[in-house]
């Protein structure tokens, strides 16, 4: 049995929005409840009642009730038990109780407290000291409620902002693995586009070589047919043959090299190492030449991020070129200058001056242009390379005339950001 006595009052603001506490009188004597319910009519909470142990775990269970006025001493299940047991539930646990005891009873008061009952009142009780202390308590149990609602509140917006960072940080992952293997498939478009433009001029450069390599074949064999056979002079026609078949080769091997597909290497070089390599690689053809290669490499240089191999085609390229345009300058004039500099910022260049000729004013772009060269052993293709290649590692690369004499080519590189692999 248990009974509702909704003594609501509207006096108090912070109630009015949630239900009315509610507490539960304890007492197997329906005589001592009926002086409770009395007693504690009027104040801002309802009231339950129970009469023994048992009904008091079910009804606890059940409504949830705010605070638990317990008789200690009662039949079966006295008062203890039942607050031994409501404690010992994760549950019930929280529910404060105020633990009756008679006068002369000081033993089971102080036992209550130690079992965890939050005051005590003795029978027979003074009224207005009785609804004191069941006010004090719902009070207080009101603000724990708060508090804890607070707390979930906070927790549940603590798990949404977590989850929401979460989803951003995946979504941020997708989308940059989404543009680098776009940028990767747009690296790889842009190279075959430039490469289907060249293929015309291809076609006829490999033409003229083939063209030689037929004709000069066909008369080395006429050659050997003679009888006597013109050894010497066929032996000239296979010389040419093996040239123009290098020739050839060449063109087909850079073609090659430019097409391969697949993300080129991203590692962190250090433009002074590539240079100081490049300068062993043409120390000893700058010195058959009559030709100095200064390097001048500045200091904490950063790292930039790419393919070692190609940039060391674009600096091998620059300085092949350099050399070649010293080459008609008297002996001591004929100086090639690599220089690398760090922006401060983001960037770092590097750069190659000679002292040669220089360019003429309208060919400071078209010099880039695949095939367009003024050697007679030249394929024109070097700048066009070295640019789609510095291009691909998100630099620049251009020609720029000396204020003196000679030409200098530029090549803006971005820095690997830090930390990265
Ligand atoms: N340092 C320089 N000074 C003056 N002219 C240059 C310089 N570098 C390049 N050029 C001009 O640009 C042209 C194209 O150069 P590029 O390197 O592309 O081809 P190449 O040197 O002629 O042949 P290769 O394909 O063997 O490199 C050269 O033929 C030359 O006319
Ligand atoms: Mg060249």
């Amino acid at each position: 049995m248990m009974l509702h006595v909704w003594n609501f009052s509207p006096g108090s603001p912070s109630m009015s929005t949630m239900r009315a506490p509610l507490v539960l009188l304890v007492d197997d004597d329906p005589q001592s409840l009926k002086l409770l319910s009395d007693a504690l009519a009027g104040q801002p909470f309802a009231l339950a009642v129970a009469l023994d142990g048992e009904m008091v775990l079910r009804q606890v269970r059940r409504e949830a009730p705010d605070l638990v006025l317990l008789d200690a001493l009662m039949p079966d299940m006295d008062g203890f038990e039942v607050c031994r047991r409501l404690q010992a539930d994760p549950a019930t646990r929280d529910i404060p109780i105020i633990f009756m005891t008679s006068l002369s009873d000081t033993a089971s008061r102080v036992r209550g407290l130690e079992l965890g009952a939050v005051d005590y009142v003795t029978k027979p009780f003074v009224r207005a000291e009785l609804a004191a202390r069941v006010r004090a308590q719902v009070a207080v149990r009101a603000g724990a409620r708060a508090l804890a609602e607070k707390n979930a509140e906070l927790e549940r917006a603590a798990a949404e902002l977590a989850r929401a960072r979460d989803s951003l940080e995946a979504e941020v992952v997708r989308r940059t693995d989404e543009l680098m293997a776009t940028n990767q498939r747009l690296a790889h478009l842009n190279r075959v586009a430039a490469m289907t433009e060249l293929a015309t001029s291809i076609a006829h450069e490999l033409n003229q070589p083939l063209a030689a390599i037929l004709s000069n074949a066909q008369a080395a064999r006429r050659l050997l047919q003679r009888s006597p056979p013109d050894v010497s002079e066929a032996l000239l026609a296979l010389g040419d043959i093996v040239e123009d078949d290098r020739r050839a080769g060449t063109i087909i091997q850079r073609m090659r090299a430019m097409l391969k597909k697949g993300a080129p290497r991203a590692d962190a070089l250090d433009l002074n190492e590539l240079a100081r390599e490049v300068a062993r690689l043409v120390g000893n053809d700058a010195l058959l030449r009559g030709a100095t290669l200064r390097l001048d490499l500045g200091p904490r240089l950063p790292r930039v991020r790419g393919d070692g191999i190609q940039l060391q085609q674009v600096l091998l390229n620059l300085v092949v070129n350099g050399l070649d345009a010293v080459a008609d300058r008297p002996a001591g004039g004929r100086l090639v200058v690599v220089r690398t500099r760090s922006d401060g910022k983001d960037r770092v260049s590097l750069s190659v001056e000679d002292a040669g000729k220089g360019i003429a004013q309208e060919d400071l772009e078209r010099i880039f242009e695949a095939f367009f060269t003024t050697k007679a052993e030249g394929l024109g293709v070097g700048l066009a390379i070295s640019r789609s290649i510095v291009e691909a590692h998100g630099g620049r690369l251009w020609a720029e005339n000396n204020p003196g004499e000679g030409a200098t080519f530029r090549c803006t590189l971005p820095i690997a950001e830090e930390g990265g692999v």
